[in-house]
């Protein structure tokens, strides 16, 4: 590190020469720091940028100063100012490991990546790819000893985030603050994270099943034939979604009625055979007289400007477009309450898509940085894109969520969204965009994940199958047994690439498929267990192993493993034609489960660990997540050296708000020689299960 240290100083100098030569506009250095929280301090680079910073678009509630920095506080970040840039630079040693940073390819571990936080419609995006469609500034750092730090950028600017010496923040734009988290654990951090940007409401349940998506299912007939396909060979399946060529020429909120003739209709089959639908909706809305959403948005003004005041058109699918501006309350209001009429469809879910904003045949691939935004005052008033570029998807989101929520009441919203910023887990899961058919990306999809869950986003998850290209039968057969394992597990693929459904491959991939989701589905009952402590505390339900054993480095770079939960190891093999290589185990005797017939043959399928001292709930399987009522579990057990395990289980009816008045159960299964299972918070009673307890621990 004192290498690092020489080169910022002879940095410094050089700065400081070139600034007294008149070569550069003032350099102005220094830091003022202030508590907001237990182990968490804000710096500003000084008292002007205090007093003038702009609010916050990542947090929940802007956080007051609660006093000076503590007397013990070590973390001092150096601010630099020039030329209209901040740069915030935080020396670490050299044994501490860098995460987080969000959605970016590559190693789970950070150090000596360059991130550019620029959402950026980045189709086919490569490994190098600094910026893709989300943006996060923010880093988790481990040290040797196990304890953590987490640094919050403040800023919806662009954001260099350099981890190549240290960390560095480099932004345009006003002045930002850095958020400064130190805690004993990683853990912590991130639940500290939460509680700043908020965690991701309860989704309901049917959304942790497995979803079938392609670019596009249509017409009607098909998306039936892809249902049906489902059922017939028993392959579980709980959403069917439909893409941009379900519109009237692109046009959001319409459906084309020379192809689905009668949407209401169809849903309401598909809702019969136990599917749901999600519907996409992009922000791009063609310029076009006598279309009513382009009508209703431009009787309130609704648009994105030009820097001259006029409504900014550019184009997307359907042409020329314009762009509503989400950073106004008031089209917030009204983009979610064009959600109304087109969920009476009959349809669950919305996919906002292009939302970067995406903008076709220009160079930047997004709208002009000077457009004008009006932005209410809460947000810090009008200001250009480039101060909004960052936050239009998570804006765009939130007023989906709004207006969905709004709509059905009763319901839990369930949106995704290709672009969002920190904190965006308020309102919408993640799929990791235009991805490719290919070894590597299936390998970045398992660290993609983690580090998103370490950045604040618990719903994830990739392409399955890959977007971009065809890839090979093992390839889609390995993807489905890993994506199966993640918390979003879609199946995806571009315009004109081949079939990608799980039986599209044939009977052996077909059957790895099946075995793949059956197991996805006995896992359910505790995946969305996990989904509630997201919900409840920000910790992500796909965790790294480092998780298990803060204090063992050979588990701290480790991504072709991950946890699910605290109790299962997840073994992935993600090259070709690979046997199962010995993974790497966290201390304990973690042993080999197997959760449906013949998934423990299967040389597709990743390798399951049952922590010792854990109790893994299992459900049936099913077909679709609410088949039938959860009245049977199967509970794994792997004794400690004391011969005891505990689990934990939470239960709702899986939609709605009955859970907020205490419609939950809690059970806490405790296993010494017998099984107990305790009701431990909630007063629901659903009934009782039929337990069956198998021990794998061969003791
Ligand atoms: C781009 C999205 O990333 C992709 O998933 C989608 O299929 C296409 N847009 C068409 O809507």
């Amino acid at each position: 590190m004192k290498a690092d240290r020489r080169i910022f100083g002879l940095m410094g100098w050089i700065l400081a020469v070139a600034v007294l030569a008149g070569a550069m506009p003032a350099l102005v250095r220094g830091q003022i720091g202030e508590s907001v929280g237990e182990g968490v301090v804000r710096f500003h680079a000084s008292n002007e940028a205090r007093d003038g910073a702009l609010p916050s678009l990542c947090l929940v509630t802007p956080l007051a100063a609660l006093g000076p920095v503590p007397g013990d506080w070590a973390m001092i970040p150096e601010f630099t100012r020039i030329q209209g840039r901040t740069s915030v630079f935080l020396s670490i040693d050299e044994s501490t490991d860098l995460y987080g940073t969000g959605e970016v390819p590559g190693p789970l571990r950070r150090n000596g990546t360059r991130t550019v936080a620029w959402n950026f419609d980045a189709y086919g995006w490569g490994g190098n790819a600094a910026s893709l469609y989300q943006s996060h500034p923010w880093v988790l750092a481990v040290r040797a000893d196990g304890t953590a730090f987490g640094v919050l950028a403040d800023t919806p600017n662009r954001c260099v985030i350099d981890l190549s010496l240290g960390i560095r923040f480099e932004a345009d734009g006003a002045p930002f603050p850095v958020i400064i988290i130190e805690k004993d654990t990683p853990q912590e951090v991130v639940r500290e994270l939460g509680r700043l940007t908020g965690t991701m409401p309860l989704p309901p349940r049917w959304a942790l099943g497995y979803h079938q998506c392609r670019y596009s299912y249509t017409p009607d007939d098909r998306v039936r034939e892809i249902a049906d396909g489902f059922r017939e060979r028993d392959i579980p399946c709980d959403v069917i979604w439909f893409d941009i060529d379900y519109m009237e020429e692109f046009r959001c909120f319409t459906v084309d009625d020379w192809s689905f003739p009668d949407m209401r209709g169809l849903n309401a089959e598909l809702h019969e055979k136990g599917f749901h639908t999600v519907a996409i909706i992009d922000p791009g809305i063609k310029q076009e007289m006598g279309y009513h959403v382009y009508d209703s948005g431009d009787a309130i003004d609704a648009w994105v400007q030009t820097a001259a005041g006029a409504p900014y058109v550019g184009s997307v699918w359907p042409g020329r477009c314009v762009f509503p501006d989400f950073t106004m309350s008031q089209v917030r209001t009204w983009w979610g309450g064009l959600y109304g009429q087109f969920l009476s469809l009959g349809i669950d879910g919305i996919w906002n898509d292009m939302n970067e904003p995406a903008v076709f045949n220009v160079d930047a691939k997004t709208m002009p940085r000077n457009n004008r935004h009006r932005a209410d005052p809460e947000l810090g008033g009008p200001g250009t894109h480039a101060r909004f570029h960052n936050v239009y998807g998570m804006l765009m989101a939130r007023a989906t969520w709004e207006g969905v929520q709004r709509s059905r009441p009763g319901k839990r919203p369930f949106v995704l969204s290709r672009a969002n910023h920190l904190g965006g887990q308020r309102w919408a899961a993640c799929w990791t965009g235009d991805n490719t058919a290919s070894w590597a990306h299936l390998d970045y999809s398992v660290s993609m994940v983690l580090n998103l869950g370490l950045s604040g986003q618990p719903l994830s998850g990739p392409d399955i199958g890959g977007f971009v290209g065809a890839g090979t039968g093992e390839m889609f057969a390995r993807w489905m047994g890993i994506g199966a394992m993640q918390p979003f597990a879609r199946g995806h693929t571009g315009k004109g690439n081949i079939d990608k459904e799980p039986w599209s491959f044939g009977g052996d991939v077909e059957k790895t498929c099946r075995l793949a989701l059956e197991r996805r589905y006995r896992l359910l009952p505790y995946l969305y267990s996990l989904m509630r402590e997201a919900a409840e505390t920000g910790l992500p339900p796909v965790r790294p192993l480092f998780f298990a054993d803060t204090s063992d480095p050979r588990l701290r770079a480790e991504d072709d493993s991950f946890l699910l939960g605290n109790d299962l190891l997840v073994a992935c093999y993600t090259k070709p034609g690979q046997g199962r290589p010995e993974p790497v185990f966290p201390a304990g005797n973690w042993v080999r489960v197997g959760l449906v017939p013949g998934d423990l043959d299967d040389p597709d399928l990743p390798d399951l660990y049952l922590r010792e001292g854990a109790v893994l709930p299992l459900g049936p399987i099913m077909q679709w997540s609410d088949e039938r009522p959860l009245d049977e579990l199967e509970l794994l057990v792997n004794p400690g050296p004391d011969g005891r395990a505990v689990g934990r289980l939470y239960e709702d009816d899986g939609d709605g708000y009955g859970y907020r008045d205490g419609a939950y159960r809690v059970t806490e299964f405790v296993f010494d020689d017998e099984m107990a299972a305790n009701v431990i918070e909630g007063s629901w009673e659903p009934g009782s299960w039929k337990l069956v307890t198998r021990d794998v621990s061969n003791k």
